[in-house]
């Protein structure tokens, strides 16, 4: 199916604001740090970003391999986990494409957070990153990772085109060991037609007085799924589907939940 979205976000703009204003999900980071400690092995990341969960993960005395395709954020990656004194070699980061990478081995648990898989915006690029990692999968190895449940009042909730008055601050962020604050603005707008949510951001660092000291804009967009459209995703691409939960809590998903999180497996054959 032709579609008009060709490019995936590019996160090296994002890099030096990432940690401000992402923490990720209530529950996310102990869910994910919790399955792979249990199981003590090595973790494949998909889209490890600025190492939110690699770093812990490594902390926890877990080997990380963390994929990204932004130089910009693998660096703050780098940077953070000398700063904390990682041991040397826990942590692997390897700069590639979700879409079409080839690391050479497998592992026996790949972890994808913080709904990395939107970034995939079409079939094409869906199913080329879920056979990716399936063959980055050991048989019998599995993979845990979490999107955002699309539901219809969800969806339209957001405008179909992009609106100016829609602009509206999400929160005023102090940017640690300096006297100056960042407003984030944001807007979005959905597309029906390519089944994706676009994103316009605004960082205003601005000092103690209120003056703007500096502006970026920000942008992304990201898919939305439905929780039968993931289980064809993934089945297509040979996995086989061991739990869709809720929440990061453990509850089986239902019609309430905000999140779909996947545990899934590479058959043993
Ligand atoms: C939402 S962030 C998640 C970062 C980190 N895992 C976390 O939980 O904070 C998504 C990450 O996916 C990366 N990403 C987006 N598209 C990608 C692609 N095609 N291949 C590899 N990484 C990609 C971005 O650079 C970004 O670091």
């Amino acid at each position: 199916m032709k579609t008009g979205l060709d490019g995936i976000a590019d996160f090296d703009a994002w890099a030096a604001y990432y940690d401000l204003i992402h923490k990720g999900l209530p529950g996310e980071a102990e869910f994910y740090l919790g399955q792979a400690v249990k199981r003590q092995v090595a973790v494949l990341e998909i889209g490890c970003g600025t190492g939110r969960i690699t770093i812990p993960l490594a902390m926890s005395g877990i080997a990380v391999t963390g994929l990204d395709n932004s130089a910009e954020m693998l660096a703050v990656c780098r940077e953070k986990s000398t700063q904390v004194g990682v041991v040397p070699g826990k942590i692997t980061l390897v700069e590639g494409d979700m879409r079409d990478f080839s690391l050479g081995n497998t592992f026996p648990l790949v972890l994808m957070t913080y709904r990395t898989f939107m970034h995939c915006l079409t079939p094409a690029d869906q199913s080329a990153c879920l056979v990716c990692i399936f063959r980055h999968l050991e048989p019998g190895g599995e993979m845990f990772f979490n999107v955002w449940m699309a539901k219809t009042e969800g969806l339209l909730a957001f405008p179909t085109s992009y609106q100016e008055d829609s602009i509206r601050l999400l929160e005023s962020v102090p940017v640690p060991g300096e006297e100056v604050v960042i407003d984030h603005l944001y807007t979005a707008w959905r597309d029906d037609f390519e089944q994706c949510i676009h994103e316009r951001h605004w960082m205003e660092e601005k000092d103690e007085q209120g003056n703007l000291l500096q502006e970026e804009e920000l942008t992304m967009t990201r898919a939305w799924f439905t929780p039968r459209e993931m289980e064809h995703l993934l089945c297509r691409a040979g996995f086989e589907i061991i739990a869709l939960l809720g929440d990061f809590e453990g509850e089986a998903l239902a019609p309430h939940h905000a999140e779909m999180v996947w545990h899934v497996r590479r058959p043993k054959q």
